[in-house]
C-alpha cells in the first residue's frame, strides 16, 4: 500500500473508472478498476467494496488483487441479476462508484505470519482468497508450508487459469485441484474438494486454515479438518450474506447477533462455534 489512501464518506461513492474488462468464464467477468482521485483504495486481503452503476443500484464485491497492487484492484463479478448483468454490460473507461473497503480481512499480516497455510477454495470462492494468495506469495520467507486447494464444478468455471498455472509450478507451493464433473480434456482429480484433503500434511499445531467457497462446502471441510486434530480457532472462514449498506447500519446481515458487513466476512471459526446458523 501506498501511504495515500482513499479516505471518504463511508456513504459517498467514489468516483472510479474501469480500466479493464474480461471473460473469465462464461458468467464470470474480471474488472482492473482505478479511482478518480489516484489515491489507493487501502485495502486488506479479505476485504470487499460496495461497487455502483448509476441507475441501477450497488453491490458488495470482495476484493481480488492484493494491496501490493498499486494504482489499480481487481474485482471478478459473477452477473447473476440486476447490478452484476449492468456491470458486465459496462464497456472499459465506464464510471462506475466504489464504496470502501469494508470488512475484516484474513490475517495474513498477524496470526498467519509465520505458520504453515492451508487454502481451502471452492467456485467463486477464489475470488477474495486471491488477494491473500498473492499476499503471501510477495512475502513468502513470511509463512512456513504452503499449501492451496481449489474445487470447481467443471474444468469451465475454474477461474485466473494462467495464475493457477504459476502457483502449480512453485517448488514453495503445494497446489491441488478437483472437479466434480470432468470433461473429455480433463485429467486432473474428480471429486468433491474434500478428496484433496489426505494428499496434504496438516499439523494441530502450525497449520492455519483459510476457506473460502460454497456454503455446502463448509461443514464438509471443517469436520475432515477437525478429524485431523486442527483446532477450530487455527480456521479462518470468510462468509457471504445479503448486505445492503455495508457499514452495519441496515441489519441485513446480521447473524445472530454478528454483522456480517462489520464483524466479518472474515472471521475466526471459533467464534462462530456458538452460531450454528452462520454455517
Ligand atoms: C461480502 C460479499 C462479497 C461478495 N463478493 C462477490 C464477488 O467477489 N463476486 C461476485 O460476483 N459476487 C460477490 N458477492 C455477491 C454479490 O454481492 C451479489 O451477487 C450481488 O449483490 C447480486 O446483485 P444483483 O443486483 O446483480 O442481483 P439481484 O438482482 O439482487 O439478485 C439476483 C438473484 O441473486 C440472488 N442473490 C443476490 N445477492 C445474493 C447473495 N449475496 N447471496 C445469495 N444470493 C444472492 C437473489 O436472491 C436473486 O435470486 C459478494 C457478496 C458479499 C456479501
Ligand atoms: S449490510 Fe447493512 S448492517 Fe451489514
Amino acid at each position: 500500500m501506498t501511504e495515500s489512501t482513499a479516505s471518504q464518506d463511508i456513504y459517498l461513492p467514489m468516483p472510479a473508472t474501469i480500466e479493464e474488462s474480461k471473460l473469465l468464464t462464461a458468467v464470470d467477468r474480471f474488472f482492473r478498476i482505478r479511482l478518480s482521485s489516484g489515491a489507493e483504495l487501502g485495502h486488506m486481503p479479505g476485504q470487499f467494496v460496495e461497487v455502483s452503476v448509476a441507475g441501477i443500484g450497488e453491490a458488495p464485491i470482495s476484493l481480488s488483487s492484493s494491496p501490493d497492487t498499486t494504482g489499480v484492484f481487481e474485482l471478478v463479478v459473477r452477473k447473476i441479476g440486476r447490478v452484476t448483468d449492468a456491470l458486465h454490460a459496462l464497456p472499459q473507461g465506464s464510471p462506475v462508484g466504489i464504496r470502501g473497503p469494508f470488512g475484516t480481512t484474513f490475517p495474513v499480516a498477524e496470526a498467519l505470519k509465520g505458520q504453515d497455510i492451508l487454502v481451502i477454495t471452492g467456485g467463486i470462492g477464489l475470488v477474495p482468497v486471491r488477494s491473500a494468495i498473492q499476499y503471501m506469495l510477495n512475502r513468502r520467507e513470511d509463512y512456513g508450508e504452503m499449501a492451496i486447494l481449489y474445487g470447481t464444478r467443471t474444468p469451465a468455471d475454474r477461474l485466473f487459469t494462467d495464475e493457477i498455472e504459476d502457483w502449480r509450478a512453485r517448488e514453495n507451493v503445494t497446489y491441488l485441484e478437483t472437479v466434480d464433473r470432468g470433461d473429455e480434456g480433463w485429467t486432473g482429480n474428480v471429486g468433491v474438494i474434500t478428496t484433496l484433503l489426505p494428499k496434504v500434511e496438516v499439523s494441530p499445531v502450525s497449520t492455519r486454515v483459510i476457506i473460502c467457497g460454497p456454503p455446502i462446502m463448509y461443514k464438509f471441510v471443517i469436520a475432515a479438518l477437525a478429524a485431523r486434530g486442527i483446532p477450530l480457532e487455527h480456521i479462518y472462514v470468510s462468509l457471504e450474506r445479503r448486505m445492503k449498506c455495508g457499514v452495519g447500519k441496515c441489519g441485513h446481515c446480521q447473524i445472530n447477533g454478528y454483522y456480517t458487513c462489520l464483524d466479518g466476512p472474515v472471521f475466526n471459526y471459533a467464534q462462530l462455534s456458538d452460531v450454528p446458523e452462520a454455517i
